[in-house]
């Protein structure tokens, strides 16, 4: 089986920066309650008219310079996204189109936060029998419109953006490595968090958007207590699998959704904060982008090197889970 491996990352967040302060005008909140409660201070939000491909195009432009591959090499596009530009195509399709990708296969992969991981999963399979050389995974999501701006418990998380990676057959010791992946569902939960409206089982029409069944509906509490658990089960399977000791684990990437989950599954996994990156603060939840939107930026600000063992691991509306180990 051929060894995969990580040749370059990207990411893009949308320029406009939407501060804490902007819902204390709309709704009974404050930035004191945002801050302690999530960590979230500010998050980026798409300008009207801007759709998710246009954040995954970009992101994933940057992923191909740093690789040095031209979009026409790649062989695969899994698009992690629960937000697509249209119900139909995929994401996947467009962003083949719009990066002349010609010869390869693209999809979207909807699984809502960890679709960024799901998506990694799939290119790895696809890959390790050699059939496929190169690939795009993009985790990517637009919520801004997405959310109910009368609903605090939700309307204060989330962000827009897209990370990418673009990965290759590893060409020996310094190349990296995917180590280990582990992805999981638990669709008895789906009423944790879901879109009602829009889909097959109520289409969109007037009385849908009356009832405001367009938006995100998420019970936050229960939410929190299965974001712990599932992160900190699929990170130690992975640890054991791989035969390893977290303080092996030289990064580790949680999803991104609020600085108390991160906190608490880092302490049950004994990884000291330092080794925690963290950029809930300024995207708020990014959804299936928090993870390749933080490893990109670790990765270009140096504090990733080559060699670095990572872990990442994400949850969402499933409900899904995952984690992944690489050596980048
Ligand atoms: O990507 C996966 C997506 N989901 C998540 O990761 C969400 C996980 N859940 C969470 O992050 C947290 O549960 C929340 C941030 C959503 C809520 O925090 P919490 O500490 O669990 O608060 P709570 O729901 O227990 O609410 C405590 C109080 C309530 O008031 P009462 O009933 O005690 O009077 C809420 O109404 O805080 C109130 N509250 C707010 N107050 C000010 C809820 N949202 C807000 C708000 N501003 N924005």
């Amino acid at each position: 089986m051929k060894k995969i491996a990580i040749k370059g990352t990207g990411s893009y967040s949308p320029e406009r920066v939407v501060p804490n302060s902007y819902f204390e005008k709309m709704i009974d909140t404050s930035d004191e309650w945002i801050t302690t409660r999530t960590g979230i201070k500010e998050r980026r939000m798409i300008e009207k008219g801007q759709a998710m491909s246009d954040l995954a195009t970009l992101a994933s432009a940057s992923a191909l310079q740093m690789a040095g591959f031209s979009a026409d090499q790649l062989d695969l596009i899994v698009i992690g996204t629960s937000t697509a530009d249209m119900l139909s195509p995929s994401c996947g399709c467009i962003v083949q189109h719009r990066l002349g990708a010609k010869k390869a296969v693209a999809f979207d992969v909807n699984a809502a936060c960890p679709g960024f991981i799901y998506g990694l999963a799939i290119a790895q399979k696809f890959m390790q029998d050699g059939s496929y050389g190169k690939a795009l995974v993009v985790g990517g999501e637009i919520i801004s419109n997405r959310i109910d701006y009368q609903d605090r418990s939700t309307c204060v998380l989330f962000g827009d953006g897209a990370g990418a990676v673009v990965l290759g057959h590893s060409n020996g010791n310094d190349d990296g490595e995917i180590l280990g992946m582990d992805i999981e569902s638990d669709g008895d939960l789906w009423r944790l968090i879901h879109v009602p409206g829009g889909g097959s089982r109520i289409p969109a029409s007037h009385e849908m958007i009356d009832q405001g069944l367009q938006y995100v509906k998420m019970q936050g509490n229960e939410t929190f207590k299965h974001a712990v658990r599932t992160l900190v089960d699929s990170s130690r399977k992975i640890i054991a699998q791989q035969g390893i000791t977290s303080d092996e684990i030289d990064w580790f990437i949680p999803h991104q959704a609020n600085i108390r989950i991160m906190d608490a599954v880092a302490e049950k996994l004994g990884i000291p904060t330092e080794k925690v990156i963290i950029t809930v603060h300024k995207y708020g939840n990014t959804s299936a982008a928090s993870i390749p939107v933080a490893l990109d930026e670790a990765v270009r600000s140096g504090q990733i090197r080559k060699g670095d063992l990572v872990l990442v691991s994400s949850f969402g509306a499933g409900l899904t889970w995952g984690a992944a180990l690489f050596r980048y």
